[in-house]
């Protein structure tokens, strides 16, 4: 929903929505993935050399044909926690010769057997735009500007050079860099204060962008609703006529947040989400008041959020340094089908958003020696990636609400939680896809739909399950998408614990 009205729970819902009614473009890039050296994320997931699943460059075959499935245009790397003590360098030349280092983020050992040029030819193999987060912890500025020039360097340079000896004549043009990751965490190597990391991004944006303008640079915010981002955000974006020439304009191109959300109690797990909303929000007025308070011409184009780690984990039973493979259950793909929501909804504020992770680590995709599995929050995500592209839609809810308890707790009070949660959007070729996501145990709900021509021919995708706890294992799919067709007659209903994704031309 974009509008909505609360209603009693014993009073038919209505969802309105309406093709003209477009309220944002929605960016491809809402449908990122984010392969961090974690876990079995990189090594026995995109990488698996000498596996007969993999081809000659020791990707996994399965991997690159099920991330094919999502259509995914940008994938964010090395990490992640991992970036603060990476060094890209010990990743390129000959494999035999790099070495291997501690890893302080997860207390593993970082082989370097797969590093940039691995990566790029993994993200060509898959059709993605490679995403760098640069080191802000253990590394350089003199070190990034290499990684740069490695990456997208024409000139007869010395890094350039080394790129091409490497065998990668033509540079790669790298568009999106991250300025660090979480760097105000305390779990950080070289945590820093707000101060500190805003005085150090902006001088390391102006390098960057001096080396190369055509770059996109990402801020590292926090979760979108805190001090360190309305800090940072007044520091970095101002109008920097002294080396972007008297047009001006601003260093950074987007700011980051995160957020992880998760709960044993289903109503709080598929409301959970609900917090990235609020927080996105957030994010967007305090960037309107950057630009006021900063004098920012209202030429110069306006950052977006990149939501660059979103997804259900819970830490404490998927432990990060233990590879944090979640085991996803129907109540998580309800959940992730919210998130997606939230991010149509919002979409005005989305220039990006990588689930974390892509495949084995807190991901919807898992690896075995023998093949993939797809986890219950696939279903979700990839109808999505799918189908919900092209602009979002105005839709208004009327509909009761869940009023019980929230996690995070400040959910209640600043965003309603209603049962059915929405969201619609028209791709270019004027198809309409509406998602209900009916976040109710154990109520079905009729809801009359204005909007849908009667009689109008749809599609119709439905992901549920027969218990909120089942899971998908290699033995058996529990939660899959169910396809059929429906003459559309005025109200649907919703099965109990489900997500629809309604789909017709008007
Ligand atoms: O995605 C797992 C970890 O979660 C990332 O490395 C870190 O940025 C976040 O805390």
């Amino acid at each position: 929903m974009t509008s909505y009205t609360k209603i009693p729970d014993d009073q038919q819902p209505v969802i309105t929505v309406n093709p003209a009614f477009k309220i944002s473009k929605i960016e491809d890039n809402t449908y990122g993935g984010f392969t961090e050296h974690m876990g079995r994320c990189i090594y026995g997931g995109l990488y698996d050399p000498g596996n007969p699943l993999s081809d000659e460059n020791g990707f996994r075959k399965d991997v690159i044909e099920a991330l094919k499935e999502l259509n995914s245009p940008v994938v964010r790397y090395p990490g992640g926690n991992f970036c603060a003590t990476y060094h890209w360098l010990d990743g390129v030349g000959p494999k035999e010769k790099r070495p291997k280092r501690p890893e302080l983020a997860w207390l593993g050992v970082e082989t370097n057997q797969f590093g940039t040029d691995e990566f790029m030819q993994w993200c060509k193999t898959v059709g993605s735009e490679p995403y760098i987060a640069l080191n802000m912890g253990t590394g350089t500025l003199d070190e990034a500007l290499a990684w740069l020039e490695y990456c997208n360097g024409t000139k007869d340079t010395y890094y350039a050079n080394m790129r091409r000896q490497n065998g990668h004549e033509e540079p790669y043009n790298v568009k999106y860099w991250a300025l660090g990751n979480e760097i105000w965490g305390p779990w950080q190597v070289e945590q820093m204060t707000k101060e500190d990391y805003a005085k150090k991004a902006f001088q390391w944006a102006k390098a960057l962008k001096l080396l190369d303008p055509s770059i996109e640079l990402i801020l590292c915010g926090k979760e979108g609703k805190d001090d360190w981002d309305y800090y940072v955000l007044k520091e970095c974006i101002t109008n920097h006529t002294e080396t972007l020439g008297n047009g001006g304009g601003t260093l950074i191109d987007m700011h980051s947040i995160h957020r992880y959300t998760s709960s044993n109690d289903h109503l709080e797990n598929v409301t959970g989400p609900r917090a990235a909303e609020r927080s996105i929000q957030l994010t967007g007025a305090m960037i309107d008041l950057v630009h006021i308070i900063n004098k920012i011409p209202p030429t110069v184009k306006k950052q977006k959020i990149c939501f660059d780690e979103w997804n259900v984990w819970d830490p404490t039973r998927a432990i990060g340094s233990e590879g944090a493979e979640e085991k996803y259950t129907l109540s998580d793909a309800l959940a992730v089908a919210v998130w997606l929501n939230v991010f149509i909804r919002q979409s005005r504020y989305i220039g990006m958003a990588n689930i974390a992770q892509s495949v084995n680590v807190i991901s919807p995709l898992m690896t075995s020696k023998d093949g993939i599995l797809k986890q219950t929050t696939w279903w979700p995500w990839l109808l999505f990636c799918r189908h919900m592209r092209g602009s979002a839609l105005a839709v208004h809810l009327q509909s009761g609400e869940y009023e019980g308890a929230t996690k995070p707790y400040w959910i209640r009070g600043k965003i309603e939680t209603p049962w059915l949660d929405v969201s619609a959007a028209v791709n270019d070729e004027g198809v309409v896809s509406l998602v209900v996501v009916n976040i109710h145990d154990s109520r079905s709900f009729d809801a009359k739909l204005e909007g849908i021509p009667q009689g109008a021919s749809v599609d119709v995708y439905t992901v549920t399950g027969d218990r909120l706890d089942c899971t998908n294992t290699a033995e058996k799919t529990e939660v899959g998408v169910q396809e059929s067709k429906w003459e559309a007659s005025g109200s649907y209903e919703f099965p109990r614990a489900s997500m629809t994704m309604l789909r017709w031309k008007p």
